[in-house]
């Protein structure tokens, strides 16, 4: 993030103070992007107690960013940016159809609240199914599409960024990279895109080591589950979340791949997707069109599938 620009607005708040939503209002807070960071969960006692406890890092980390905790959204009134990261994790016995209720419906009664106490918010949507969630938050609080954004494309890309580092033994820093789709299986990594430093990355590695490091990024949570056990990731997922928030509030206009909600573009209408956003301000101010080779471009409509499946089931069981 930069050190030179140093806007900042008044209020962010962080829905779910679990692993994720906690990591994320820490680095909002040390990058100084709010005077005021809120976090909200359902759990008395966890957002406050680890607000406090966060705050009390400020004179150690120099940082003048109040962090509170509540249950009470009316302490959230008029946020410019909201983080939604609450929702559930799949149980044993639970089918990916319960999950998504599940989640829809906590998606759904945050979104409520906060298109009640901050309705000019722009939100930055984190919960699972991602796309999905992504959808339930723009229908329930009915904000534009510019105001309603997911975080996934910025993770993935960052574990493929990581991966590629990893095998050509060069610096993360100068892999430049994206990945696009849905935030699942379906993922779309554009090695036509890749590049170190500006060499097409097909220059440095064989097509069996490419297809590997595809193949670990689509795996990429389920390794970290695999390891964790009873959690999931959330270390680089709040970076990436952090990164989309100083990218609007610092009106950086970077190009991140984000879910937006797609009208037209790539051929694809009605469900959000990971695409090239412009992000700025205002939230999202352009969606980028790339070329894309005929293979990338049916797994993006073989993604949008997979995601409007979901979507599907769930309009079914609300109808
Ligand atoms: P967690 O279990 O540590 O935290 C979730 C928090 O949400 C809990 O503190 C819980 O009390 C809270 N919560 C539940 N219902 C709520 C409600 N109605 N209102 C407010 N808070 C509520 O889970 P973690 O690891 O923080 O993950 C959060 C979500 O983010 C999950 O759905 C996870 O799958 C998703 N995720 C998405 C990623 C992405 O790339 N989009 C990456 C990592 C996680
Ligand atoms: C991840 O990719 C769980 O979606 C989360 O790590």
């Amino acid at each position: 993030m930069s050190a030179y620009n140093t806007r900042m607005v008044d209020t962010i708040t962080v829905v779910g103070a679990g692993n994720v939503g906690a990591t994320t209002a820490q680095h909002i807070a040390e990058n100084a992007l709010a005077r005021r960071v809120v976090m909200v969960d359902v759990v008395e006692g966890i957002p406050q107690g680890k607000a406090l406890d966060q705050w009390q890092s400020a004179p150690i980390g120099g940082f003048e960013t109040r962090v509170t905790g509540t249950n009470s959204y009316e302490e959230t009134a008029g946020s410019s940016l909201v983080v939604i990261t609450a929702g559930i994790a799949r149980k044993p016995g639970m089918s990916r159809d319960d999950l998504l209720a599940t989640n829809a419906r906590i998606v759904s009664d945050v979104c409520e609240q906060i298109s009640r106490t901050s309705p000019d918010a722009i939100l930055i949507v984190v919960s699972n199914p991602l796309d999905v969630m992504c959808y339930v938050a723009k229908d329930v609080t009915g904000f534009p599409r510019e105001r309603v954004l997911g975080m996934a494309g910025v993770l993935d890309t960052a574990r493929y960024r990581a991966f590629l580092a990893l095998a050509l033994d060069v610096s993360v820093r100068d892999i430049q990279a994206m990945v696009l789709g849905g935030h699942g299986d379906s993922m779309v990594p554009l090695i036509s895109y890749t590049s170190v430093s500006g060499i097409p990355v097909t220059q440095l590695l064989d097509q069996p080591t490419l297809n590997s490091i595809v193949a670990r990024t689509r795996d990429g949570g389920a390794e970290i589950v695999k390891h964790l056990k009873t959690g999931s990731a959330y270390y680089a997922p709040a970076a990436a979340a952090a990164q989309m928030a100083a990218a609007i509030v610092r009106d950086e206009k970077r190009i991140l791949p984000c879910a937006a909600w797609l009208e037209g573009e790539y051929g694809l209408s009605g469900l959000f997707l990971g695409v090239p956003c412009k992000l700025g301000r205002h939230g999202l101010e352009a969606i980028i069109e790339v070329e894309l080779t005929p293979s990338e471009r049916a797994q993006l409509a073989k993604s949008a599938d997979a995601v409007r499946e979901p979507m599907a089931a769930l309009r079914a069981r609300t109808a």
